[in-house]
């Protein structure tokens, strides 16, 4: 038995038909024939199947039964139901109670080995978010970061050990790419956990309030104040203080809150007693800070003191490889807001996915996979359901219509990213062992320091990122 091949399971009591479909099948799979519901059940306990095929009439137990028990072993398995034309409604109901697809019977082969290939992408990318989100989850917690990324793993692992201490952190990114996600993941993870975690956007609130929001106020410091309010500062206490899009801060409350930071205490506007905190503070932002710093428009010593521990998330159109976990992810979020149980989406999808550029990240994926699953009429996502704006950003790249040879080309491009983020990727993982030695990484893999520097320039990869 090959093991490396995925394992599918035909069930049929035409013994012809299967034999058929072993013989065109068996190069590329590992195939199981049973020609009855009873014997399929067993097979499915005891062997890890990847993909049923199933004739819906069966001696012994009806195919929807079937289909039902199969789903309560393992509710993952794509279910292909092979029909006849009399037998249609039964497709229909097959396809509601939870089948991947259906194959009208004369069986055409080239269209079965097109939808089980569609079905074990879509099965192997579910396998993919199960394992990852166990493994997240045994680790470090940070279970809601869907990612394949290595950089982004890197800086989970970091995360997990940032929560230890009670250092403010930075962390930046563009706009949509989880700085809030992670931001709360550090909190959960740390002894702080039990305590608040508190979010107040510097960007969303008007300058004149902003200073009363973060450190309260005490009745009758200004007109208005007719009680003694509480600031974010306070409300924090014992937990962790996010201070969203730091970079729109004024400078004179930047003054104000360096000084809480240093000395872990702050006074209410109109008071005199100095109150003592008890918290971390985490800061976000989505310009470059250091930029900022030279531009006169934030101060150099809190720069410094924020920057202690730095974390920059990479936007999403640098890490490719998360586009169709986080379709699959966000499906799943999504697909109640529809009235199918079944979901397909075309892989030309994620191709023209990861030619867009997603200025909005995360957040605009997410939000474009919500706005799909909505209007889609019949559960059948393709590149129809792509909303127009990101299909004519695209267009714009690679020269849409999408006839046969304008996909090769995206397809091209799409793979020349994919080759080269895996260079970028073969990179860190050298530079990470070697602890960013660029002579002892190159030298492992054959190259001279001079070539593998050019390699290391062109993916944008700094070798001090890797030294500790
Ligand atoms: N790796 C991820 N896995 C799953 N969901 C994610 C991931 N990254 C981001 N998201 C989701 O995307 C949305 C935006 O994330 P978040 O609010 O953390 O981004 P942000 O960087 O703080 O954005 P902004 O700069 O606009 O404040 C959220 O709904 C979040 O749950
Ligand atoms: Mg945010």
């Amino acid at each position: 038995m090959n093991t490396n091949k995925q394992k599918i399971l035909i069930v049929d009591d035409e013994i012809k038909l299967c034999k058929l479909l072993e013989i065109n099948l068996k190069d590329r799979y590992e195939i199981i024939i049973s020609t009855n519901g009873k014997e399929a059940l067993n097979i499915i306990k005891s062997f890890e199947i990847d993909l049923v095929l199933t004739d819906l009439r069966l001696p012994g137990i009806n195919g929807i039964s079937l289909l039902e028990e199969i789903k309560a072993i393992n509710p993952n398995i794509p279910i292909i139901i092979m029909t006849a034309y009399g037998t249609i409604e039964s497709a229909v109901e097959a396809m509601k109670k939870g089948a991947y697809d259906y194959l009208l019977k004369p069986i055409k082969i080239k269209e079965v080995e097109l939808i089980i290939e569609r079905g074990l992408t879509y099965h192997n990318l579910i396998k993919e978010n199960i394992r990852l989100k166990k493994e997240l989850d045994k680790h470090y917690g940070f279970e809601q970061i869907i990612t394949a990324n290595p950089e982004m793993e890197r800086i989970i692992r970091l995360c997990a050990q940032i929560s230890q201490t009670n250092e403010p952190v930075l962390i930046e990114g563009e706009s949509g790419t989880g700085k809030e996600l992670i931001a709360r993941g550090i909190h959960k993870n740390s002894p702080r956990a039990n305590g608040p975690f508190v979010a107040i956007n510097c960007a969303a609130i008007p300058k004149e309030l902003l200073e009363s929001e973060l450190f309260g106020h005490e009745r009758g410091a200004f007109t208005g104040a007719i009680y003694t309010k509480k600031g974010k500062f306070e409300i924090a206490e014992n937990g962790t203080l996010l201070l969203d899009e730091i970079a729109e801060m004024p400078l004179n409350l930047q003054s104000k809150i360096l000084r809480a930071i240093e000395q872990y205490e702050i006074t209410r506007i109109g008071g005199v007693n100095p109150i003592n905190l008890n918290i971390r503070l985490i800061c976000t932002s989505n310009r470059n800070l250091k930029e900022e710093v030279e531009k006169g428009n934030f101060r150099m010593d809190l720069y410094y003191r924020l920057n202690v521990l730095n974390i920059k998330i990479p936007p999403l159109r640098e890490r490719l490889e998360d586009i169709p976990l986080l379709v699959n992810h966000f499906i799943e979020k999504y697909k109640s807001l529809t009235r199918y149980a079944n979901i397909n989406v075309s892989p030309e999808i994620l191709s023209v996915f990861s030619l867009y550029h997603w200025p909005g990240n995360v957040r605009e994926l997410e939000n474009c996979i919500k706005r799909m699953l909505i209007l889609s009429p019949d559960g059948n996502l393709t590149i129809r359901d792509i909303p127009s704006e990101i299909l004519s950003a695209v267009e714009e790249q690679v020269k849409f219509p999408f006839s046969k040879e304008e996909l090769n080309k995206a397809k091209k491009i799409a793979r020349q990213r994919a080759a080269s983020e895996v260079e970028r990727k073969f990179a860190i993982s050298l530079l990470s062992k070697h602890k960013g030695n660029i002579s002892r990484a190159a030298r492992e893999i054959g190259m001279n320091r001079r070539q593998f520097q050019a390699l290391l320039k062109r993916n944008k990869i700094f070798p001090e990122d890797y030294k500790n």
